[in-house]
Order: structure tokens, then C-alpha cells, then sequence
């Protein structure tokens, strides 16, 4: 492999988790560890506190500026870390979503008070769909969260997900005295620190029936910790790495990522076990990262909410080959080869201009309206990378032009934002009504907010009563146009042409789905 070096020491990644419960925390402290940044706070949230379009702007304003925040590359034990933010808010799920396709692992962080929550559910099924491997990271242990044991359960059952405990905590809340790391037999005592340090009170027990427990966190709770894990690991033995690289078992982590506890742990098991850039499925073949030409695929695109600049950057993982500045590469669906003179990084979070990069790598490539989400890029083979899928949205209305002077800069609006995967665009039928799909409120306020500002064109939306999109194929050609000619009310294209069934309620759907057995209802839509 030529760049089998290079490959080897790279891992990306994502933390996700429901809101508040310590993304941003658990971010800041692996780049503190990673030396990326410096202090405490230097992390902005990217949360969207109220529910205000000024807010999300605003954020959106400053993170154009630094776009750096998408990104944060840092070192850590000789490895080069990628850590891909996602949006907090569940308006822009999928935006989230579709990073997940950019990943090669996650950590998942959920709060030990709250336990699985609507956001974990959910992406955690995106996680699944690409069998990606996941650590858990319990949070808020100085809390009194749940029992432990009916925690792990609990994430079990509603996650479908295997566990297995690599640390195990003593009480929780203000009786919270630390963790046991039962891989390799540790005790790491609790004391409250936000700063980043090795300097942990670790005390090796590899024998647990050493009297020196009971001197470091008290009888009840000695007795206690021999007991759970007499269970635990009857219950679990070793973690067989593979099983976690399958996406079939995931590691769990109890810790306070406020305070600095657990959190080392994390990261170093995650060093060592975590995926490098692994192969992926495309329309035409399986791409082994280590293949010497360059492939990647744009997951993300970042306008610059600039009207006087409407650039934009688009984000771009390597997946195999190298990537290099002012080399031409074949731009699949545009069948043209373009090169770039300013590709960034993101190390350090400081934008920088880079002259190669490497499978696993992200990038910001300077774009003037080239790239939609899902675009690949390769040294002259024709395929698309698969699994980019877009979901069904959730909320839909009609785009109502209010100027009709200011029509082609509407069109031209509407078409961009919805490259940039802002929201999807269907055109119904027959009366060519433009139908906007999102999946919460906040992105139809962004939506009418930029079309005013960076297009100049005014727009309302109407509601329509649709609650689901489905596309639709089917071996029978005929039956699926017959379909969509008597359901023309209900039936639109989306952005690529494909056909969809708009469908008013679940009850509709289901019986649309009972009587029309020839045609495959699919609840997703790959890009490609
Ligand atoms: P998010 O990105 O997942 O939305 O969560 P974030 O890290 O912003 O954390 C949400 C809240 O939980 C923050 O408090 C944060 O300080 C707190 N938190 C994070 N980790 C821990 C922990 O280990 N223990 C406890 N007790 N709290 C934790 P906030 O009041 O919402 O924000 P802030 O004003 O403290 O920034």
C-alpha cells in the first residue's frame, strides 16, 4: 500500500449524542488532551438555545468565518484525530445525518440522568444502517443518574445495541469515588478537575480482593465493586475488538466530562481500538482506502452567508488515494475535472491552505456552485460513493413566489440551498408546485430568511398536508406511471427526478403500500 503510513495513523470520528448531554463538554475535553486548544471554553456551543432564526443566523455568521469549528483535526498519541462536529439541534438532524456517512467511528454520549433520549434513537439508527462502531460514553456520573445496571439495560433494549463495560463506576452523584477499569484492572479515584491532565489518582488493583480498595474507596462500597464485577465480567469477559469493528458490540465508558474523569480512558482505548479509514461500497465497485488513486466524496456544504461573497465550502472525505492542490480530478456528475488551488485543512482549528491529503482526511474545498451533497470526485473512474441517503422529511409546504419580477432568482435560490442540503425540494405532478421538505420549523424560517437576503426574493410558505415522502421504483414501469397518474395530487419528483408519494397520513400510506404490491415503497432515498 502507498500510503499505508498514512492511512494507519488516522482515525475519524463523531460524538453524538442527544442535547445537553455533553457533546460540546466531551469535544473540548479531547482537544485539551490533544494540545488542539488551550483552555476551558474555547469550544463554542453550537446550540441553538431558543427557537429563533436570529440565533441560528448568528451562529451560522460566525461559524462561516470559522469554518474551522466543522472540523477539528488534532494529534494524540501519534495519531491524527478527526473529530467532524455535528449539528445539536434536531432541525437540522439531517445535516448530522449525513456526517455520520463521513465517519469511520463514533462515540455516542448519553447522560446518566436522562438516560436514551428522542435524538439518541434516532441517530443511532443512521449508525446502524452503515454498521458503524460505536463507544458509549455515560456522562454526568457526578450526578445521581439511574442504576447503572438498569442504564446499560435500558440502552440495550431501546438502542438494539450490545454493550460491554470496559470501566465500571462506584456510586454516582455526590457518593460518585470513581471507576474501575476492568480491562486493565485500575482504579481511577474521582476529583472534580475541568482542566486536561494525566495526573489522575490511578491506583493499580489487579487483584480486587486486595485490602487496598477497601482502604482507597471504604468497605460497603469495596464489597460492592467485587460483587458487580464478579457479574459483569461472568457476563461480558473480554471485548473481542472485532465484534466493535463490526458495529455489533459497543464499549462502554461511565464518566464526568465536566470534571475531567473518564474521559482519558476513553480516548486512549479509543486510540487503540477505534477504525482507521476503512473500504467503502460504491455504484460500481468496493474502494479500498488503500488504493493509490485519489476518490472522496462531498457530505456537507457551508454557504458563506455573505451575499457580497456567495461562496461556499464544500466538505470533502478522502477515501482513497491522496489528494492533492492543483491536480485535476473528475468531477463524476458534472463529467469534468476541476482542480483546487486553496484546499483547507482543519488542523489545529485554524483554516490552512493544505497540498495533499489522506483517505480519512476531510477537507474544505473553495466552491462556486459545482458541488451538490453526494458529488465524487476521482482520477477519471466513473462511480458514486452509496450510503448517502437522504431521509423523509418531516414537515412539507408550498414555496409561494411573493414577487413574480424576482422569479429566476427564486428558482436559482431554492435550487442552491437545496444543494447544500438545507431541505429537499419536490415538484408535484401535473400542477408544478415547488414543495418544500423539512424536518423542523426553524429550517423553513433560515430558508425564507436567505432567499430575502442573499437572493433578493420574497416567499411565504403554505402548508400542505403531507407527513411523509416515499420514493418509489418498481419493475413494472407501467403500474408505477398509472400509480403516479391517479395520485397526481400526491405524487412529485424530487430534485434528481426520482418519483415520490407524498403521503397524507400513515393510514394512507399503509394502504397505498397494501394495494399496490407491484410498487416499492422505500423510506429513504440514496443520493446516488
Ligand atoms: P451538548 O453539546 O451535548 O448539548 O451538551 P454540553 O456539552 O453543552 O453540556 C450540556 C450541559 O451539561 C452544560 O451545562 C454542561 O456544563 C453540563 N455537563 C457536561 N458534562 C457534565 C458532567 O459530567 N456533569 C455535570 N453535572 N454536568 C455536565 P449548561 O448549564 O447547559 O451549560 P453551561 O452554562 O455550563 O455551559
Amino acid at each position: 500500500m502507498k500510503y499505508e503510513k498514512e492511512i494507519n495513523r488516522r482515525k475519524t470520528f463523531a460524538i453524538i449524542s442527544h442535547p445537553d448531554a455533553g457533546k460540546t463538554t466531551l469535544t473540548e475535553k479531547f482537544l485539551l488532551f490533544g494540545g488542539a486548544i488551550q483552555t476551558a471554553g474555547a469550544v463554542k456551543s453550537n446550540k441553538i438555545k431558543k427557537h429563533a432564526t436570529s440565533d441560528f443566523m448568528e451562529i451560522e455568521r460566525q461559524r462561516g468565518i470559522s469554518v474551522a469549528t466543522s472540523v477539528m483535526t488534532f494529534e494524540y498519541r501519534d495519531t491524527l484525530i478527526n473529530l467532524l462536529d455535528t449539528p445539536g439541534h434536531k432541525d437540522f438532524a439531517e445535516d448530522t445525518y449525513r456526517t455520520l456517512t463521513a465517519v469511520d467511528s463514533v462515540v455516542l454520549v448519553v447522560d446518566s440522568v436522562n438516560g436514551v433520549e428522542d435524538q439518541t434513537r434516532r441517530l443511532m439508527e443512521v449508525c446502524r444502517m452503515r454498521d458503524t462502531p460505536v463507544i458509549v460514553f455515560i456522562n454526568k456520573m457526578d450526578r445521581d443518574g439511574k442504576n447503572r445496571f438498569d442504564l446499560l439495560e435500558e440502552i440495550e433494549k431501546e438502542l438494539r445495541l450490545q454493550l460491554h463495560p470496559l470501566t465500571w463506576p462506584i456510586n454516582s452523584g455526590k457518593d460518585f469515588k470513581g471507576v474501575y477499569n476492568l480491562h486493565n484492572k485500575s482504579l481511577q479515584l474521582f476529583t472534580a478537575n475541568t482542566k486536561a491532565s494525566d495526573d489522575e489518582d490511578s491506583v493499580s488493583i489487579a487483584d480486587l480482593s486486595n485490602a487496598i480498595l477497601d482502604e482507597k474507596v471504604g468497605d460497603k462500597d469495596a464489597a460492592q465493586l467485587r460483587e458487580d464485577v464478579e457479574l459483569i465480567d461472568g457476563v461480558y469477559g473480554n471485548l473481542a475488538t472485532e465484534d466493535y469493528l463490526a458495529g455489533k458490540v459497543a464499549p462502554v465508558f461511565f464518566g464526568s466530562a465536566i470534571n475531567n474523569f473518564g474521559v482519558k480512558e476513553m480516548l486512549d482505548t479509543f486510540i487503540d481500538i477505534a477504525p482507521v479509514p476503512r473500504d467503502r461500497e460504491t455504484t460500481a465497485r468496493v474502494v479500498s482506502a488503500g488504493e493509490d488513486k485519489f476518490s472522496g466524496f462531498i457530505f456537507k456544504i457551508h454557504a458563506n452567508l455573505d451575499p457580497k461573497h456567495r461562496d461556499r465550502i464544500a466538505f470533502l472525505r478522502v477515501c482513497s488515494g491522496k489528494f492533492e492542490r492543483n491536480k485535476y480530478f473528475h468531477h463524476v456528475r458534472l463529467d469534468k475535472d476541476i482542480r483546487f488551488s486553496n484546499p483547507y485543512s482543519f488542523l489545529a482549528r485554524s483554516k490552512d491552505v493544505i497540498d495533499d491529503a489522506y483517505p480519512g482526511d476531510v477537507i474544505g474545498l473553495f466552491d462556486t456552485g459545482n458541488f451538490k451533497i453526494g458529488d465524487t470526485l476521482t482520477e477519471g473512474e466513473d462511480f458514486y460513493f452509496t450510503g448517502i441517503p437522504s431521509f423523509s422529511p418531516e414537515i412539507f409546504k408550498e414555496l409561494v413566489n411573493k414577487d413574480p419580477m424576482k422569479t429566476k432568482q427564486l428558482e436559482k435560490g431554492i435550487n442552491q440551498l437545496t444543494d447544500e442540503g438545507v431541505a429537499q425540494l419536490f415538484t408535484q405532478f401535473g400542477g408544478n408546485k415547488k414543495i418544500i421538505g423539512c424536518v423542523g420549523e426553524l429550517q423553513f424560517e433560515v430558508i425564507q430568511y436567505r432567499l430575502l437576503h442573499e437572493y433578493g426574493a420574497a416567499c411565504e410558505f403554505r402548508t400542505m398536508p403531507f407527513y411523509k415522502a416515499c420514493w418509489l421504483t418498481s419493475e413494472n414501469q407501467q403500474k408505477l406511471d398509472d400509480f403516479l397518474r391517479f395520485k397526481q395530487v400526491n405524487s412529485a419528483e424530487d430534485k434528481d427526478g426520482h418519483p415520490v408519494y407524498l403521503a397524507q397520513s400513515e393510514w394512507f400510506l399503509n394502504t397505498e403500500i397494501q394495494n399496490n404490491p407491484d410498487i416499492k415503497f422505500h423510506f429513504t432515498s440514496e443520493i446516488h
